[in-house]
């Protein structure tokens, strides 16, 4: 009965919008899960097992290398941080692995001026079998959460029906609020619905939800950040316009630094991942990654963009029949982002285009910032015809905006 009221109470208050005010800009940090997977192998692997320590070094070099002053802010826990649930049914960290529990690591990464993510399951289980949230756990967790100090929850959807995804998302969503702690919200819902109306619908995903999962999970390889990609594209219609400030589309963890990009491709996903307005989760060793690949990932005309406050999804314009594709994204003040993307296997390509083919059809003078390079492109008129040189699953990358009218005077 009081269970009852109480899933009453929380259902209740799930008519109301998600207006927890966090995340108007797309969540940027680190997120154990791609790299470092479910390594609970301590004894043998003490550098790299899902434990304290390594959230702590991540947490050292997130404040130290950079990364924290461009934004890179959340450090996440993924799966297998659970150890079980305590008499009271309180969940509690693996003991050995986890020595000091997750409030002092939240405590730890505040003290660096970071924020805490944690991992959870709605379900009997999480996807690597660890103990899960069920309805009835719900509102339990999220005060534990809360307690801990905890900044986010990715709110994985393994073991769960779709019934009682649609009650516990909007459950967990409301508990999260009840607790009065800004706690942002990662769901899975959407890509545990096959991503797409009518199962999904996205109206209610973005009422409950700061970021969702829509789609299949990355792995270290070029060929799953391109399907990740082609999936995003074929659906954009649907997708681009339910994105926004405090609600965004997640096409899931930067690879950049693992095993499976050349440097081309790390570039690409960096600068699609952007133009999408997706978050910018790395997932990758901090402790050892190279200079070229902290190059890609601190880019800050690229975080500039990609934080922009219009907080508008960007969309593939062209799909030209030489394996050519354009990406556009709006941004504010009149600016705009565009990818010139190379399918090709073969070698740079020499791609010729003028901005009204892309649609950019005001009068204004335009110039542009190679995003990678810094190299200023100017005078662009719509009908100015201009060459890039794309090299094989590579981009460019442009930063344009109008000249207004005091700079042009100069010219
Ligand atoms: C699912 C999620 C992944 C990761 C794993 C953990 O597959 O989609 O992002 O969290 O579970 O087990």
């Amino acid at each position: 009965m009081l269970l009852k009221t109480v899933l009453l109470l929380v259902l209740g208050a799930q008519v109301q919008m998600l207006e927890n005010g966090l995340l108007r800009v797309p969540p940027m940090g680190w997120l154990s899960w791609e790299r470092f997977r479910c390594n609970t192998d301590c004894k043998n692997d003490p550098k790299n097992c899902i434990s304290e320590r390594l959230f702590m070094e991540m947490a050292d070099r997130l404040a130290q290398d950079g990364w924290r002053d461009l934004g890179y802010l959340y450090l996440n826990i993924d799966d297998c941080w659970i150890g079980g649930r305590d008499s009271k049914g309180r969940l509690i960290p693996d003991k050995e692995r986890f020595p000091n529990g997750i409030a002092f690591l939240a405590d730890y990464a505040h003290s660096l001026g970071l924020k805490l993510g944690i991992y959870e399951d709605l379900g009997n289980f999480t996807c690597m079998g660890y103990p899960g949230t069920t309805l009835d756990k719900v509102v339990l967790d999220a005060q534990t959460f809360a307690e801990w100090k905890v900044d986010m929850l990715k709110l994985d959807g393994c073991y769960s029906t779709s019934s009682e995804r649609d009650q516990g998302y909007p459950m967990m969503a409301a508990a999260l609020n009840a607790t009065g702690r800004p706690i942002a919200f990662s769901c899975s819902w959407p890509a545990y619905e096959g991503g797409l109306p009518p199962k999904v619908n996205y109206k209610q995903v973005a009422e409950n939800c700061n970021l969702w999962r829509n789609y299949n999970d990355i792995q270290d390889s070029w060929a799953s950040v391109l399907s990740i990609l082609d999936w995003f594209v074929a659906h954009q219609d649907i997708l681009q316009p339910v994105a926004g400030p405090g609600h965004w589309n997640d096409p899931d963890m930067l690879i950049i630094g693992n095993y499976g990009l050349s440097f081309e491709q790390a570039r690409s996903q960096m600068a699609l991942w952007t133009i999408l307005a997706a978050p910018l989760f790395m997932s990758t060793d901090l402790r050892s990654i190279s200079p070229r690949n902290i190059d890609i990932l601190q880019n800050s005309l690229m975080i500039k963009i990609n934080q922009d406050p219009l907080g508008i999804q960007g969309r593939r314009v062209i799909k030209d029949r030489n394996h050519i594709e354009v990406y556009l994204r709006p941004l504010s003040n009149q600016a705009s982002a565009i990818v010139f993307f190379s399918r090709r296997t073969d070698q740079p390509y020499k791609y010729r285009s003028n901005l009204a083919q892309l649609n950019l059809t005001s009068a204004t003078m335009y110039e542009a910032q190679d995003v990678y390079t810094g190299d200023t492109i100017s005078n662009l008129k719509q009908t100015t015809n201009f060459t890039v040189t794309i090299n094989p699953s590579g981009v460019v990358m442009w930063y344009l905006y109008p000249l207004r009218k005091r700079q042009l005077f100069q010219h």
